[in-house]
């Protein structure tokens, strides 16, 4: 599922900046993708000679409905939603099997105990619970100075979360770069604060999440970045129940980068998502005077 510029930055990683002081963490690996090129990187550096499995990757490996109907289980017909697939998984990864530590199951039902973490790639956050619990458990064993975040997510455009989190913990972090639509890879320079006694992305209030989103977006500088954080803003709005302001911006987004086609497949996506109320439901939200009141307070 990742870019050849992504699975070439883990690739980087495994190789050039692992120095074997802390952990490798692949969180959502799925067929094994980012997993193979981290695993090629450590292998290729050659710095785990004392046979140890320094990469810990997580997933449910479920069969979810958007991988089936993307093709990715054309190999395996006999494969329906939530059927397992760890063993393409394995097939897939039989040549750097060495070098893993499988924790098949839920993230939130995981816990960390493999010590300091010195390269956290994140591709399994795909909601508010799932990313606080992650932060909670995970974070607070990154190496100060040291560890990097690969954030997979933060420039697809429908994962407000990510650019919230990383707002709210801005100054502990530098960022070093980005993939259009997709990673940003964020360096860890200073000692965490207590995370467990913070508020995360999901208790915030909203007047707290649209202020931390607003200035991840002003953040952007490439035109790519910041429609894609346009997008998880409007999403954000949309979650207020501000249908009309959410799809104005999609809209706007849509006028200012019609030359964008990866842009516009993620208008596009946005807009005809299950989760879109229907034109009844938006009326009905639009004339709400209790719900405009109380949204028009935060947005
Ligand atoms: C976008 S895919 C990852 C793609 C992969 N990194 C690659 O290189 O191709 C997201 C993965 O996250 C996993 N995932 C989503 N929610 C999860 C959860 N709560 N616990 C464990 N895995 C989860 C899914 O099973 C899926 O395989």
């Amino acid at each position: 599922m990742l870019s050849s510029q992504e699975l070439g930055l883990l690739y980087w990683l495994g190789r050039e900046y692992w120095s074997g002081g802390g952990a490798i963490v692949d969180a959502g690996c799925f067929l094994g993708g980012s997993t193979i090129a981290l695993a090629s990187g450590v292998r290729e550096a050659g710095r785990n000679a004392d046979g140890s499995s320094p990469i810990t990757v997580y997933d449910r490996f479920l069969v979810e409905d958007y991988s089936l109907a993307s093709g990715f289980f054309e190999d395996a017909p006999e494969l329906g939603v939530d059927d397992d697939f760890l063993a393409l998984f394995e097939r897939n990864v039989a040549g750097v099997r060495d070098l893993l530590d499988v924790r098949p199951g839920d993230i939130l039902q995981q816990r960390w105990d493999g010590g300091p973490i010195e390269i956290l790639f994140l591709d399994l956050l795909k909601t508010w619970s799932i990313n606080d619990y992650v932060v909670r458990e995970f974070w607070p064993q990154l190496i100060p100075g040291r560890a990097m975040i690969v954030q997979q997510d933060y420039q697809y455009g429908g994962y407000p979360w990510l650019a919230i989190t990383m707002e709210l913990l801005h100054e502990y972090f530098e960022r070093l770069d980005e993939m259009p639509w997709g990673t940003v890879v964020f360096r860890l320079r200073a000692p965490l604060p207590d995370l467990h006694g913070m508020s995360l992305s999901r208790d915030l209030p909203m007047r707290d999440k649209l202020e931390l989103m607003d200035r991840a977006v002003n953040r952007e500088t490439q035109p790519a970045g910041r429609a894609m954080l346009r997008l998880s803003r409007a999403l954000l709005v949309w979650y207020l129940g501000r249908w009309r302001a959410g799809e104005a911006e999609v809209q706007a987004v849509m006028r200012e980068h019609g030359d964008d086609p990866s842009v516009m497949l993620a208008c596009r996506r946005f807009l005809s998502s299950p989760m879109a109320p229907s034109e009844n439901e938006r009326e009905r939200l639009h004339h709400d005077p209790c719900a405009r009141a109380l949204t028009s307070l935060v947005v």
